[in-house]
C-alpha cells in the first residue's frame, strides 16, 4: 500500500544554519514525489564526535541509504567508510571525505569557486592592493579548496598581497572576532575575502565598529536568498559580490532514489556557481521570490492530496464497517 515504507534514508548534517535548512527543505520536498520514502535528518553544530555518533546511529538503525555532509574531513572519514563497508550506499554532499569509499558525491567545485573569486578580486583591484581572508573551518574541504583556488590567481598578481588568513570556522561571531584583530594589525585593507556570507557579515560588523567599512570592499560566498542573507547583503551594498554555492538538495534526493532503485547514476555531480553582484542581484531576488512562491504551492498541493487520501482511506474503513452491521 502507499503507506508502506520501502526506503529509509538517514541524513547527517554537520551544521545548523540557513544554507543547511534550505538544502534540507529541498531534500524533503523532493522526497514527497516518491512513495514509501522516509527521511530522517540529524543535525549537529559543527561537532565531529557528535556527527560520528549520528552516522553510527543510522548504521545501527539499518537505514537503506546515508547522506552525509561531513564537518571536517579527517575525523568523519572512518565512520563513513564503516557505513560503506557494511554495504550502505553513501552520498557525500558539499564537503568531501579523505577516502574513495562513498557511492556518490554531489556538490560544487570549491577550487573553481576560489579561482572565480580570485579573478573577481584581481579585477576589482586592477591588479594592485591588499586582501585579508576569513576562511572556513580549517579541516573542512571547502575551506582548503576555496583558499587554494583563490591563491592560484592571487599569487600570479605581483602587486596584490594577502596580508593574512584567519580561521572563521564558517561562523559569523568567530569571523567578527578575527576581523577585529586584523583591523588592529593592519591599518590598510582593501578587500575582505570571506569564504561565506555569514562570516562576511561578521567581518563587516567588526569594520563598522571601527568605522572602517567604507574604506574596504567585501566579497563572500553562498548567495542564498531571503531577508538578511547573501543576495540582500549585495543589494544593501554591504557585499560587493558573492558567489552562488548551490544547496542542490533536490538533486541529492533524485540520485538517492536512482541508487535505491538500482538505476544508473553519476558518481560525481558537480553543481555550478555564478557571481552575484550589484548588476544581477535585483533579478536574482525577483526570481528566487518567485521560486519560493512556487515551492509553497507545491507544499500546499501536497497537503491537500494527503488530506484527500486520508479521508478516502477512512471512508473505506467506514464503508467496510457499515457493511459488517
Ligand atoms: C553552511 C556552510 C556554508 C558554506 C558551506 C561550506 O553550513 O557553512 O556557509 O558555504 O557550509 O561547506
Amino acid at each position: 500500500s502507499r503507506h508502506e515504507v520501502r526506503f529509509r534514508i538517514g541524513v547527517s548534517q554537520c551544521s545548523d544554519d540557513e544554507w543547511r535548512h534550505q538544502m534540507n527543505n529541498e531534500m524533503l520536498r523532493e522526497a514527497l514525489f516518491y512513495d514509501g520514502v522516509e527521511v530522517e535528518i540529524r543535525t549537529v553544530k559543527d561537532d565531529n564526535a557528535r556527527q560520528a555518533e549520528d552516522i553510527r546511529h543510522f548504521i545501527e538503525a539499518g537505514v537503506d541509504l546515508l547522506i552525509v555532509a561531513p564537518n571536517e574531513a579527517e575525523p568523519i572519514t572512518p565512520v563513513v567508510e564503516e557505513a560503506y563497508d557494511r554495504g550502505i550506499p553513501v552520498i557525500v554532499v558539499d564537503r568531501r571525505i579523505l577516502s574513495e569509499k562513498y557511492t556518490a558525491y554531489v556538490g560544487a567545485d570549491n577550487y573553481e569557486i576560489g579561482k572565480a573569486i580570485g579573478r573577481y578580486v584581481s579585477n576589482m583591484l586592477h591588479g594592485k592592493g591588499t586582501v585579508v581572508e576569513i576562511a572556513g573551518l580549517a579541516g573542512s574541504t571547502p575551506a582548503i579548496d576555496r583558499h587554494e583556488g583563490f591563491m592560484s590567481v592571487i599569487s600570479a598578481c605581483p602587486d596584490i598581497r594577502l596580508l593574512a588568513k584567519e580561521d572563521g570556522a564558517w561562523l559569523r561571531s568567530r569571523a567578527e572576532e578575527r576581523m577585529d584583530t586584523l583591523l588592529a594589525r593592519f591599518p590598510e585593507i582593501d578587500v575582505v575575502y570571506a569564504q561565506n556570507d555569514r562570516m562576511a557579515a561578521g567581518a563587516y560588523a567588526a569594520a563598522m565598529r571601527r568605522k572602517r567599512e567604507k574604506g574596504m570592499r567585501f566579497v563572500g560566498t553562498d548567495a542564498i536568498p531571503g531577508e538578511g542573507y547573501g543576495v540582500e547583503q549585495v543589494l544593501s551594498g554591504e557585499l560587493d559580490a558573492t558567489f552562488i554555492y548551490p544547496t542542490g538538495g533536490d538533486r541529492v534526493m533524485q540520485i538517492a532514489m536512482d541508487i535505491l532503485n538500482k538505476r544508473d547514476f553519476p558518481r560525481e555531480t558537480i553543481l555550478s556557481t555564478s557571481v552575484v553582484d550589484r548588476d544581477n542581484a535585483p533579478i536574482m531576488k525577483m526570481q528566487t521570490a518567485h521560486i519560493s512562491s512556487l515551492d509553497e504551492k507545491i507544499e500546499t498541493l501536497n497537503g491537500k492530496i494527503s488530506r484527500y487520501l486520508a479521508r478516502y482511506a477512512t471512508q473505506q474503513v467506514v464503508l467496510y464497517g457499515s457493511l459488517l452491521v
